[in-house]
Order: structure tokens, then C-alpha cells, then sequence
């Protein structure tokens, strides 16, 4: 079985290689000449652990190729697979230019049977359009007779885990209307489904809401724990302890109930927006959605507004180390990253950043470019020269230890803000440090 790839975004490129890897002969199409030349050297342009050895390897053993010829892409697969980016459009729906612009492509090209695969998160009934769109391409052409089907089979892989969510799925959800698109697919995917069944089939709308769903659900916890967290604050309760006894009753879990400065990334902002968007289209108020996202909205800000508590509304003068940039660790994507936020709301006050990240630093020179109130460190400890204190973001394993009788020495004044509840607070009230974390009050 051949598989044509529309698009070498993450979801795109982790899938291709995947599937390379598990001995398919696939070829992507993207409409970026520079970054296909890139892909083609076995140059992978994004920081994602495992899966620059799979692009060289597939790609020295020709079994992943890359192209800016839509054509030969259309006449190599037996499946195409559409995985182009969703960007949110102006009022928070995703666009689906690029979606259809491929969906157009392929029914230009196509000449004999094949089956149309949406990879992209797409709102409910975006496979109907891309079926429309091939029809009226087909009959534009002439070419009526031409077979074909359309299927839904949404990714739920995480960035910094990509491959291995990719090549070990939970689950593998397939949105078919016919027995031929859903044969096809348990083919394809058969090597991904050996020591257990994995594949769940349902009908197209569905595939697609799972995938909000599933997104959407995830979000939600974090913002239930978020609020819970400002609510422990005010409370005088530490939101560790009641994190740990709620996450122990197995119909809540430990998973996804971590408090912090907010979710970000390329999902779960846009697609909360965009489920909340679809509701709106259709008349139903999405009133849990819009508190999910108002409630991240503003913890985005919490520990800007611990800063300000503590030093005051001017931050003039004063200067910040920060901690963590990318909006979560092993990825260098700083895509609605809390570290952004916090940034802007510190230069607004007048302050100066040393930032670190092990990864994310070209990534935030790209989006900030030069400016005399941010500097980019090298190691951690160079953003803790000169700083008044420090702000942890982003839990990156290489900032889970640190010296508190160090941190007293070089930092201004021992204060440490900590968005992630690392740092254990009877320890640094030991060391004479003032933490703050979230949830956890300001008494220690
Ligand atoms: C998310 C989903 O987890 C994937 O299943 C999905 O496939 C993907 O979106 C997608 O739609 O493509 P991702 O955004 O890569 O994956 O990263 P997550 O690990 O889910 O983290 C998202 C955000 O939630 C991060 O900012 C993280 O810091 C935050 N988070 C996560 C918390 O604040 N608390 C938690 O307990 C867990």
C-alpha cells in the first residue's frame, strides 16, 4: 500500500515517518519548496525527540520521499492522507482553506480509485465538504466516473512524544461511510494493531467530535484544577495535597490534573475556541467551553499577578530570570506558550527577562527578534546573574534541581516563582527562600 501525505506539519511529518518506518513507501507533499529540500537532506525542521532517525533512515532506503508536486503525489498514493494545518480564522473557527485547497488537488489529479483520508483536526462535517469539493472538481473535469471515498481518522499524538504516541497509539479512530474506506484503513493500520484491538469505527461526525472531545475534556480538567488551585490559595489549603487526594480515586486519575500557568500549544487553545465556534454556528451556547477557556485565559496571568503582589505594579528597574519558554518540555514550540504572557506583562511593567530554555531559544529570538529588555542565556544559571528573582515556566527536567543556598547568593532578593509546582516549598522556607507556586497559598 502506497500513502501520499498533503502536508509535513507535525501531525503530517510524525505520521509519515511512522509509517515509513513501519515499511510503507510514502511520499509527502508540501507546498514549501525550502522546507521540503530540508526534509529531503533528512533536515527535520522542528525539535521533536525520535524522530529525526526515522526520517534519515526512511529516507536513505527511499521508503520516505519528499515533493512540492502535488500531481506526482496524487498518482503515488493509494491512500491520501490530508494533514495541513486548522489555523484559527479572525473569530476563533478554523479555517479550512488549506483543507479543501487539497482536498481540490487531489480531485484535479486523481485517475483512477482512491480513498481521502482527513488527518487535520477539522470541525464536524469538514469531510462532507471535502467530499463536495472532489465531486465538483471530478464533474468539472468530467470525470464522474472516477470513484472514490472519503474517511476521518483524526491524530492524537502529543508534541515531545510524538513518535512514540504515533507508533504506540491509545487508539486509532476511523470515520467511515463505507465498508470499502473502512477495509482499507484496518489494512492500513494493521501494523499498529497487534497486541490489542486499537481500531474503533464509527461514523464520520462522530471521528471528528472525538477528536474535539477528546481535546476539549483534557482542557477542561486543567482548567477544573486551575480554578481549584486559586480557590486552595484563598482557602488556605495547598492544592498538592488535594491534587494527590482526588487523583487517587481511579474514576479521576492522576493524569492531566496538574495545576500550573496555563495550557498552551497548537491544540488545545484552538480547538477549545473552535468547538466553542461550531456551537455558536449552530445556536447552542458552549457555557462549560468559554469557562474552560476564560478560566486559562486568565491563569495565564497568575503569576504575573503573584509578581506584581510582591514587587509592586512598576517593575521598572528590575530584571527576571525566566525559566522555560517552550509552552511545554521537550519541544522547542512556544505556540500560545504561558511563557509569552508572562513576558509581555513584565516588559509592559518596565522589566528586563533572562530567559533560558534547553530548546525554545532561535524560537523565541524568531518570534521577538532583538529588543533591549529581553536576553537570551545560555545556560540557567546565566539568567539568574543580575536577576531579582526567578521565574520557573516551562518543567523541564534540567530545572527540577536546584541549589537554594546558591539561588540565595546570585539572585537579588530570594524570591522564586514557580509556575509549576516543582520546587518543594518547606525547603526553601528552610533556605530562607520566599516561593511561590500555584495553589499552595504564599505561606512557607
Ligand atoms: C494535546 C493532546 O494531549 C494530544 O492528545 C493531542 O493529539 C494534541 O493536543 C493535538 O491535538 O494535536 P499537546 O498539545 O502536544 O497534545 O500537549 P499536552 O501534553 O497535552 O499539553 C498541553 C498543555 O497542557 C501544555 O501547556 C501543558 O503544560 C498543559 N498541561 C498538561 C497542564 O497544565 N496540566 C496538566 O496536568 C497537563
Amino acid at each position: 500500500m502506497r500513502i501520499t501525505i498533503f502536508g509535513t506539519g507535525y501531525v503530517g511529518l510524525v505520521q509519515a515517518a511512522v509509517f515509513a518506518e513501519a515499511g510503507y513507501q510514502v511520499l509527502c507533499v508540501d507546498v514549501d519548496a525550502d522546507k521540503v529540500a530540508r526534509l529531503a537532506r533528512g533536515e527535520v525542521p522542528i525539535y521533536e525527540p525520535d524522530l529525526q532517525h526515522p526520517v534519515v533512515e526512511n529516507g536513505a532506503a527511499g521508503r520516505l520521499r519528499f515533493t512540492t508536486d502535488a500531481a506526482r503525489g496524487v498518482a503515488h498514493g493509494d491512500i491520501q492522507f490530508i494533514a495541513v494545518g486548522t489555523p484559527p480564522d479572525e473569530d476563533g473557527s478554523a479555517d479550512l482553506t488549506y483543507v479543501l485547497a487539497v482536498a481540490d488537488t487531489i480531485a484535479t489529479h486523481m485517475d483512477t480509485e482512491t480513498l481521502v483520508v482527513v488527518k487535520s483536526t477539522v470541525p464536524v462535517g469538514t469531510s462532507d465538504k471535502v467530499r463536495a469539493k472532489i465531486v465538483e472538481r471530478l464533474a468539472a473535469r468530467g470525470r464522474s466516473d472516477l470513484q472514490f471515498d472519503v474517511a476521518s481518522n483524526p491524530e492524537f499524538l502529543k508534541e515531545g512524544s510524538a513518535v512514540a504516541d504515533c507508533t504506540r497509539p491509545d487508539r486509532i479512530i476511523i470515520g467511515v461511510a463505507s465498508r470499502r474506506a473502512e477495509e482499507r484503513l484496518r489494512e492500513l493500520y494493521a501494523p499498529f494493531n497487534r497486541n490489542r484491538e486499537k481500531i474503533i469505527a464509527m461514523d464520520i461526525r462522530s471521528a471528528e467530535l472525538t477528536k474535539y472531545a477528546a481535546n476539549c475534556m483534557l482542557a477542561t480538567k486543567i482548567s477544573f484544577m486551575n480554578e481549584i488551585a486559586n480557590l486552595a490559595d484563598r482557602l488556605g489549603a495547598d492544592i498538592e495535597h488535594v491534587r494527590h487526594g482526588i487523583g487517587s480515586d481511579p474514576r479521576i486519575g492522576y493524569n492531566f490534573i496538574y495545576p500550573g500557568v496555563g495550557y498552551g500549544g497548537s491544540c488545545f487553545p484552538k480547538d477549545v475556541q473552535a468547538l466553542i465556534r461550531t456551537a455558536d454556528q449552530i445556536g447552542f451556547d458552549a457555557a462549560l467551553l468559554k469557562s474552560v477557556e476564560e478560566r486559562n485565559n486568565r491563569q495565564k496571568s497568575y503569576i504575573v499577578d503573584k509578581i506584581h503582589a510582591h514587587f509592586g505594579p512598576d517593575l521598572g528597574g528590575r530584571t527576571f530570570a525566566l525559566w522555560g519558554l517552550a509552552f511545554k518540555p521537550n519541544t522547542d514550540d512556544m505556540r500560545e506558550a504561558p511563557s509569552r504572557v508572562i513576558m509581555e506583562a513584565l516588559w509592559a511593567a518596565g522589566a528586563t527577562v533572562r530567559a533560558h530554555d534547553p530548546k525554545a531559544m532561535e524560537e523565541c529570538q524568531r518570534i521577538y527578534g532583538d529588543r533591549p529588555d529581553l536576553v537570551l542565556c545560555d545556560t540557567r544559571d546565566e539568567a539568574l546573574q543580575g536577576a531579582d528573582a526567578l521565574i520557573l515556566v516551562t518543567e523541564w527536567k534540567a530545572y527540577n534541581i536546584i541549589d537554594f543556598d546558591d539561588m540565595k547568593a546570585t539572585l537579588k532578593q530570594p524570591v522564586i516563582f514557580d509556575g509549576r509546582n516543582v520546587y518543594d516549598p518547606a525547603a526553601a522556607k528552610r533556605h530562607g527562600i520566599t516561593l511561590y507556586a500555584v495553589g499552595r497559598g504564599t505561606r512557607n
